[in-house]
């Protein structure tokens, strides 16, 4: 058990830096919008997450790094103090890349240290370790949204090697019928999950169908040519202003030029790929594509009810539900108990998990969150009815 973290804690710190290798010294920095943060910032801030909660609440005269850093890296940790805030990532042109990395290592090195004493690794340790590479994780899986806004809009798209590219999606619409019952929900194993997954608890569902695959490229294009972004029926009315005051006649990424849909996704701008499932949309547009079709998307329950069913994992699912604690949801004591609860107002729930999301990362409980307008995150959509 203790080993098997250890290599998970190696080989979490070592694919976040895998995920950077491409980049140029000059990507590092740049915060286009204030929802993506330089990769750089991700960098440290990862690093930033296991310093200060297991090195120095825990390591007899920890020397850290560097005592600025908790002020530099500081994501909305109230309780750890002051911190640049989120729209002021970008100025930080200092520290330096080269400097980001030897914290990095100087981090990583340290915690291997304390672990390799066996004494060190209580129940408590590696519950903190376990939050701290899920943590991390989560990062990487930002890291990846955050490369792809910032290369996707550059005039010359580069490329950025890596693995993350969608599977073809041939089958034919299907809708798959469960039936109406008393549900449990909520994680219910030994294995890690966040704190916004536990309060188990019954749920009465009704007979419901739901899609087996998700919406492709082919079905958001009927969509859009059949005038879908005009009709403000379709619309929720912050949807309606938010595609009004915003522009939006298409998924982020995507351009129309020489008569035919292109999009960005780390290779270049390239034709859109009709097989593939549409990525980076808005909860607004899940729900007008749903309402156009003259169907809905699936609660929170009803995904995970029916995950066993259907083909998940290429993109996270837009459910039509708000994002609130489950019945006895606890926050924890102190900075921890920021991780999750304060978030729980005026977002959705996406369930599933994605190309970018790491191995072994996500589950059927597992419930990710945004608000309805951000799209540059990995979302799709999964109809039911
Ligand atoms: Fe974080």
């Amino acid at each position: 058990m203790i080993n098997k973290i250890r290599e998970h804690f190696t080989a979490t710190r070592k694919r976040t830096e895998e995920l950077c290798k491409p980049l140029a010294i000059e990507d590092y920095s740049a915060q286009p919008i204030i929802d993506v943060s330089p990769p750089k910032w991700h960098l440290a801030h990862s690093t930033w997450f296991f310093e200060q909660f297991i090195l120095v609440e825990n390591v007899v005269n920890y020397k850290v790094f560097n005592a600025d850093y908790a002020f530099f890296f500081n994501s909305y940790y109230n309780n750890v103090g002051e911190r640049v805030l989120r729209p002021n990532r970008g100025l930080m042109t200092r520290p330096l890349v080269a400097e980001v990395y030897d914290y990095r290592r100087y981090v990583t090195e340290a915690v291997n240290l304390f672990l390799a004493d066996d004494n060190n690794c209580t129940s408590e340790i590696l519950a903190l370790l376990e939050l701290g590479i899920n943590h991390e994780e989560q990062h990487q899986e930002l890291l990846a949204y955050d490369i792809k806004y910032i290369l996707g809009h550059q005039p010359l798209f580069p490329n950025h090697k890596n693995d993350m590219v969608f599977k073809p999606i041939e089958d034919s619409p299907e809708f798959l019928k469960i039936e109406e019952g008393l549900y449990t929900i909520g994680h219910q194993n030994d294995g890690f999950c966040f704190d916004n997954e536990l309060g188990v608890h019954k749920v009465y569902l009704h007979e419901f169908e739901i899609a087996k695959n998700l919406v492709t490229n082919r079905d958001y294009i009927e969509f859009i040519e059949a005038g879908g972004y005009d009709d403000f029926n379709l619309w929720h009315a912050e949807g309606w202003d938010f595609i009004q005051n915003e522009n939006i006649k298409s998924p982020l990424y995507w351009h129309f030029t020489e008569g035919k849909w292109h999009s960005y996704h780390y290779n270049g701008l390239e034709l859109v790929d009709p097989n593939l499932p549409v990525v980076n949309i808005s909860f607004y547009e899940a729900a007008a594509y749903a309402a156009w079709k003259g169907k809905r998307l699936p609660t929170e329950f009803e995904w995970e009810i029916a995950s066993g069913k259907i083909n998940w994992g290429q993109l996270w699912e837009w459910t039509g539900s708000a994002y609130l604690p489950y019945p006895g949801f606890e926050k924890a004591p102190g900075a921890l108990g920021e991780y999750n609860g304060k978030f729980m107002v005026n977002q959705h729930v996406l369930r599933g998990g994605s190309i970018a999301t790491a191995n072994g990362h996500t589950r059927i409980t597992y419930r990710n969150f945004f608000h309805p307008n951000m799209r540059w995150q990995f979302s799709g959509i999964r109809l039911a009815k």
